[in-house]
């Protein structure tokens, strides 16, 4: 995965997905693989610290296989994981120069929040995204 992110995403993004979310968030995440490459992939979680919460780390699809459904695949089965395992909302957030994640989370029956300044840290704004599941 950490071969192929900064292609799919366009822009040097690998820092964002250090190992620990591999090790210790696997069993709610998934990753799609034709020929054990990766072809797509989510990372998420339920918070241990906020019961009821779910969280999207990270979805992504070879930019050869969107369109075709594989990321609302992958949403509808960790929504459906993440409501047997008692959450009842879920977030996420993106830089606002994603506007193809913005339109396909909204797809997805996210609301969409205005850019948020110093979300993480000062001078870098960030979309969230969140919905009742
Ligand atoms: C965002 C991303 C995961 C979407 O994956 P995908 O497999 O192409 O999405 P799907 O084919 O399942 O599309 C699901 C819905 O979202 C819509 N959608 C997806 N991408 C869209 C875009 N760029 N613009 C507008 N709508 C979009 C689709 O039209 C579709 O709607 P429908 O089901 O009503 O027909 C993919 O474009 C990607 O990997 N982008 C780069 C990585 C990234 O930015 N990840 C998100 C931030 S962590």
């Amino acid at each position: 995965m950490s071969r192929v992110v900064d292609d799919w995403w366009g822009r040097p993004i690998v820092a964002s997905l250090p190992r620990l979310f591999l090790d210790h968030f696997w069993s709610t995440s998934t990753v799609v693989e034709d020929d054990r490459r990766p072809v797509a992939f989510l990372v998420g979680f339920l918070s241990p610290s906020e019961p009821g919460k779910a969280y999207i780390h990270f979805v992504g699809v070879d930019p050869e296989h969107r369109g075709a459904g594989l990321g609302r695949d992958l949403y509808e089965r960790f929504f459906a994981m993440a409501r047997e395992r008692g959450a009842t909302e879920v977030s996420a957030v993106t830089s606002p120069i994603n506007t193809g994640s913005i339109a396909f989370h909204r797809t997805m029956g996210f609301d969409v929040s205005d850019p948020i300044d110093g979300y993480d840290q000062p001078g870098a704004a960030l979309v969230h995204f969140h919905r009742d599941l």
